[in-house]
C-alpha cells in the first residue's frame, strides 16, 4: 500500500475526498500523514477524525527568529522522513516548495490547482478564470493536477477537468462545481499516479 502525505492549509475538502477514496478501497493507497501551516485549517480536524496522525508546521517561528524558508523546508522535511511518504499531495497548500525540498522528491509531489494548464497560475486562479468569462475572454475552464516544480502551477500535468462557467451563473455557483470537479480530480489523479508504480 503506497503512503500518501496531504498538505493543506485550508478547509481540506480535497482531503476528505481522499480520505473517503481510501476508506472505501477506490484507492491502494493510505494517508500516512496530513501536514498543515495553518493551525485553524478545518483539514486538521478532517485528519483527527479519520485518525490520521497531523503535524502542524508554520513558517512564523522560523521568520520571527530570522531563519531562511529553505531552513523551515529542511524542518518539514525532517518532519515527514519518519512516515516515508511515497507521494506527497499538496491539496490546497498555501506555500511554495523550493527547490532542496521538492529534490527529495523527484515526480513524487503533485498539486491541484483550479485552473486549465497555462491558462492562470497563482492563488487567485478560479476568481480570475469566473471574472475573464464574464468578460467574454475565450479561455477555458478547469482544473487539474500536475506535478509541481520550483515554478507555481507549471509542472507537467497527470489530469485535467474542464469546468465551463455556464451562462449567467454567479461566482459562488461556479466555485461550488469547480470544487465537486477538484474532488473527483483528485482521486483520479492519485489512482492514476499510483497505476503508474
Ligand atoms: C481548492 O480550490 C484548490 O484548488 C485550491 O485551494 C482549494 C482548497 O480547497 N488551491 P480545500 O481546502 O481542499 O477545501
Amino acid at each position: 500500500m503506497k503512503r500518501l502525505a496531504v498538505f493543506v492549509s485550508g478547509s481540506g475538502s480535497n482531503l476528505q475526498a481522499l480520505i473517503d477514496a481510501c476508506g472505501a478501497g477506490a484507492l491502494a493507497a493510505e494517508i500516512a500523514l496530513v501536514v498543515s501551516n495553518r493551525k485553524a485549517a478545518y483539514g486538521l480536524e478532517r485528519a483527527q477524525l479519520a485518525s490520521i496522525p497531523t503535524h502542524y508546521a508554520p513558517l512564523k517561528p522560523y521568520s520571527d527568529a530570522g531563519r531562511s524558508r529553505a531552513e523551515y523546508e529542511a524542518g518539514l522535511l525532517a518532519a515527514l522522513t519518519p512516515f516515508s511518504p511515497d507521494l506527497l499531495v499538496l491539496a490546497g497548500w498555501m506555500h511554495i516548495f523550493g527547490a532542496p525540498f521538492l529534490g527529495q522528491f523527484p515526480c513524487r509531489v503533485i498539486n491541484l490547482h483550479p485552473a486549465l494548464p497555462g491558462v492562470l497560475a497563482g492563488k487567485d486562479s478560479l476568481r480570475e478564470t469566473y471574472d475573464a468569462a464574464q468578460r467574454g475572454e475565450p479561455l477555458e475552464t478547469g482544473c487539474m493536477v500536475h506535478y509541481v516544480v520550483p515554478e507555481v502551477d507549471a509542472g507537467e500535468v497527470i489530469a485535467v477537468e474542464r469546468v465551463p462557467v455556464a451562462p449567467g451563473e454567479a461566482l459562488d455557483d461556479f466555485a461550488a462545481r469547480m470544487h465537486a470537479a477538484e474532488h473527483r480530480l483528485i482521486v483520479r489523479a492519485v489512482d492514476q499516479w499510483l497505476a503508474e508504480r
